[in-house]
């Protein structure tokens, strides 16, 4: 990449030389949309060095899961999207000589380092908002094409399918790969600020470049490709509209009010098919209906931003937004479907993107209910943080995409971060934290919150300032709310 993050880029190079000398290597990464990005792009990457490659999913890398990899025959271990707030453990494992590890994260490190460790903040990168864990592993992967193509190791980027130059090129040194890397940063949502900036903006350059990425200011809503224009605006939470938010007749009628052919063959268009004079006069008139129903000029900003589209997948399909994309993929990985997220990634666009599909319909469902149920049993208000629990009405896998989508609902404070409970088992409770931009510029660093409110009770985590999880011993939770409630005082105060 070209840019000025030497440092990186040299890391980046020597992880890439190291894995070069492997005869074989164990790659192992997160369950969800980044760590699924992050994943299908290192698996692809090893597969054009000629690198063999077993590609293995994690919900969480604890002990157990290192000691596995341990057991394995694997020499070389790749780890990606996490593995960084795990190196203690991963250091003693390499000190007893079990493997070698190259790691490609974005999370808080933990104590111990280690010589292959490739991570933004280790060389002053934001990883919660700069780079992804996809994004690392897209800057290793071009490293991984430029020493392949030094050590003459066969890269099949110039053989296998590509039909134009441009094509060709991109897949040689893999920039091909930047559009799985937007996808990832965006599922972390490192573009929620409306579009995604430093090293992220290198890897969108790069992606444009190399003809897989599209980027324009444009409507900022999800289901721009996907969904009918009413749902398209009914379902928009991130700016509220009195009268179109949360409102079916409302959207609706807004619709039927412009004078636009806005149906074909009596179905609701979608936003993707519009023609650019048809998407000004709606989004026109949106900002219209804003501006009369008193939503403040500053939420009116927010809906435009920065669009991200996959320029080679069929318009109209998940796969062409980036923030659709990224769902899809949680909807496979955080329901033990990684196989078929990694498929969706790796060009499966048959048997793998219909289950994954399926898979999403479920999602969508259970995120929807999840939201219903925080907003309506509401959450309880400690001087400096909020909290749920839900027990086991919420699956602990997406516990933290709900709380982070409640925030902002009826009863359900923006100054505040949110936690939210859930149960893994009968000994343990998962914990999810969502924080603001506008919190964390306060000081709000959740990683650091969870990572000493957790350890207090007997339990573990870490994350990032503005995201972070923690896995308690069941029966800890007031315990460890008091803890997070004093330590988020701390910081804000
Ligand atoms: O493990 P990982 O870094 O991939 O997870 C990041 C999580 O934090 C995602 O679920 C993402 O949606 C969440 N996040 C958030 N708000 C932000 C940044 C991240 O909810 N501003
Ligand atoms: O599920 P995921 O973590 O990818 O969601 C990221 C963001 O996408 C959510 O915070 C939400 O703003 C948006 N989203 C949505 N409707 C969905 C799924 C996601 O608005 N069904
Ligand atoms: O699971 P959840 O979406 O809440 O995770 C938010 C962030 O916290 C993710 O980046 C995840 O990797 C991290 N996390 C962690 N340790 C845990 C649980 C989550 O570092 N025990
Ligand atoms: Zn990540």
């Amino acid at each position: 990449m070209a840019g000025p993050i030497p440092e990186l880029e040299e890391r980046a190079t020597r992880c890439a030389q190291r894995l070069c000398e492997a005869d074989r290597v164990l790659l192992a990464s997160h369950i969800d949309a980044d760590g699924l990005t992050s994943g299908a792009i290192a698996t692809q990457a090893l597969e054009r060095a000629s690198i063999p490659v077993e590609t293995i999913f994690e919900k969480q890398l604890d002990d157990d899961a290192i000691a596995a990899i341990a057991a394995t025959e694997y020499d070389t271990v790749c780890f990606t999207d996490f593995g960084s707030g795990q190196l203690d453990s991963i250091a003693e494992h390499e000190d007893a000589g079990a493997f070698t590890p190259i790691i490609a994260d974005h999370h808080q490190p933990a104590d111990s380092d280690t010589e292959y460790h490739l991570n933004p903040l280790l060389f002053g990168i934001d990883g919660a908002s700069e780079l992804s864990g996809a994004g690392a592993s897209y800057v290793l992967a071009r490293a991984l094409a430029d020493v392949a193509d030094e050590t003459g190791l066969a890269t099949d980027g110039g053989t296998s399918g590509a039909t134009t130059d441009t094509a060709t090129d991109a897949r040689a040194d893999n920039r091909d790969l930047a559009a799985l890397a937007v996808v990832g940063a965006v599922g972390d949502m490192q573009a929620s600020g409306g579009k995604l900036q430093g090293a992220n903006e290198k890897i969108v350059a790069e992606g444009v470049d190399a003809g897989v990425l599209e980027t324009g200011k444009d409507l900022a809503l999800y289901g721009k490709q996907t969904r009918p224009l009413p749902k398209l605006l009914e379902y928009a939470s991130d700016v509220h509209i009195p009268g179109i938010s949360n409102n079916e007749a409302g959207a609706l009628q807004f619709l039927e009010d412009l004078d636009l052919e806005l149906k074909a063959d009596g179905e609701w268009r979608r936003w993707s098919g519009l023609t650019n004079d048809e998407k000004q006069t709606v989004a026109s008139a949106l900002v219209r209906k804003a501006v009369s129903t008193g939503v403040p000029a500053g939420k009116i900003d927010g809906l435009v931003g920065t669009a991200y589209v996959l320029s080679e997948e069929p318009v109209g399909t998940e796969l062409r937004d980036a923030s659709e994309f990224s769902t899809l993929l949680n909807a496979t990985a955080r329901y033990e479907r990684a196989d078929v997220g990694l498929g969706v990634c790796l060009g499966d666009r048959e048997g793998a993107l219909e289950q994954a599909r399926t898979l999403l319909r479920n999602h969508r469902r259970n995120l929807s209910e999840g939201i219903t149920l925080i907003t309506n049993e509401g959450v309880t208000h400690e001087e400096h943080v909020q909290w749920f629990d839900a027990g086991d009405r919420i699956r602990e896998t997406i516990v933290g995409i709900v709380a982070g989508m409640a925030m902002g609902n009826d009863g359900v404070s923006h100054s505040k971060p949110i936690f939210a409970f859930a149960a893994k088992n009968d000994e343990e409770t998962k914990v999810s934290a969502r924080g603001t931009h506008n919190l964390v510029r306060q000081g709000l660093d959740l990683s650091s919150v969870m990572s000493e409110a957790s350890q207090a009770v007997g339990g573990d985590g870490g994350g990032h300032n503005v995201a972070a999880g923690a896995t308690v011993p069941a029966g800890e939770e007031s315990e460890f709310i008091e803890h997070a409630n004093e330590l988020v005082g701390e910081q804000l105060g």
